[in-house]
């Protein structure tokens, strides 16, 4: 008896039909808006494979829904928005997308940094608001990126990624991270430091940890306190890493320079959000990982696992402990 398998969006032809050619599959087909809680927990209950994406809150409540289901791949490297623990004790395998969005994720993360530093934003909108007069000394000027401090908070594969980037740009380059990372200190001259002393020295602070109840505002008053007041702050990992209100503060109280943020605590972040109101802050919709190629390539490698386990395979990337 063919399997039956629910996917929460529309994704790409490629990897939809390397699920319609094996099994029963079922699609939310609207692009721009997240599956209705539902109508996923209605579709949850008879399925064996749930195709998700980082919208899609999979908590146990849904879960105990659930009497089939023995794979949720998601199309992320980030699983924060499914409870492991409450699909381990159920036998489900979770999936997630590590390694193809590494250098896109890593791209965009640099790019952020350099747009929050050189005021990219500000001011490509100075010039189409006919605000651009004259030539002027000091007039939009930035923090260099070339030769400044950079601290990497997460180095995992997309926070080495950004570090080889910075290399380039002979950066002195600190990190922070639950274990200390011998070989890349080797390998890319980078130096451990613990969070207080990487606060303190950095110039730019780019947040690449995953989120958990231990990363849940890692960056808060205390932390935003100890950075320089040239410091530019960097979020492209997870936005409950850091307490809005508390960067708001900071920001509008002159405590750190600036920031760049790519995601946010509750998305789509609200277009009254007080950060929304700053010129010093960079928004971006949560694009890290959007471009053409690595998108098709994580959609692909999540259809792969739900093929995988339904085949009675171990998925390559199972996150389950
Ligand atoms: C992820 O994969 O976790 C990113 O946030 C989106 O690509």
């Amino acid at each position: 008896m063919k399997h039956t398998v629910y996917v929460t969006r529309k994704i790409p032809d490629e990897a939809l039909q390397m699920l319609t050619s094996r099994f029963h599959v079922r699609m939310w087909e609207k692009e721009e808006t997240p599956v209705p809680r539902s109508v996923l927990e209605e579709e949850i209950q008879e399925v064996d494979g749930l195709y998700c994406l980082l919208t899609e809150e999979i908590n146990e409540g849904l879960l105990k829904k659930a009497k089939n289901l023995k794979i949720i791949s998601n199309m992320a490297v980030g699983y924060n928005n499914i409870d492991v623990e409450a699909a381990s004790k159920r036998k489900i395998m979770v999936t997630n997308t590590p390694g193809v969005l590494t250098e896109t994720t890593a791209d965009l993360t640099f790019a952020l940094l350099m747009a929050t530093a050189r005021r990219i934003v500000e001011a490509s909108d100075y010039l189409r608001e006919n605000k651009w007069k004259t030539w002027s000394p000091m007039q939009l000027t930035g923090q260099d990126v070339y030769g400044a401090t950079l601290g990497i908070i997460g180095l995992g594969r997309i926070g080495e990624a950004v570090a080889r980037r910075a290399k380039g740009f002979n950066m002195n380059i600190l990190y922070h991270n639950h274990n200390r990372k011998k070989d890349a200190e080797a390998e890319l001259g980078v130096t451990y430091k613990e969070k207080e002393a990487l606060l303190k020295e950095s110039d730019f602070v780019v947040l690449l940890t995953p989120y958990t109840q231990e990363t849940h505002y890692l960056i808060d008053e205390e932390e935003l306190a100890l950075m320089k007041k040239n410091t530019i702050l960097i979020n492209s990992a997870r936005g409950g890493i850091v307490n809005e209100t508390a960067l708001y503060n900071a920001l509008v109280n002159g405590e750190i320079w600036a920031a760049g943020l790519d995601v946010f605590e509750k998305e789509p972040v609200d277009r009254n959000h007080p950060l929304l109101t700053l010129p010093n802050v960079v928004t971006l919709p949560h694009i890290g990982s959007a471009s053409k190629a690595t998108r098709m390539k994580m959609a692909i490698m999540a259809a792969e696992h739900i093929v995988q386990a339904l085949h009675g395979e171990t998925p390559t990337h199972l996150v389950n402990e």
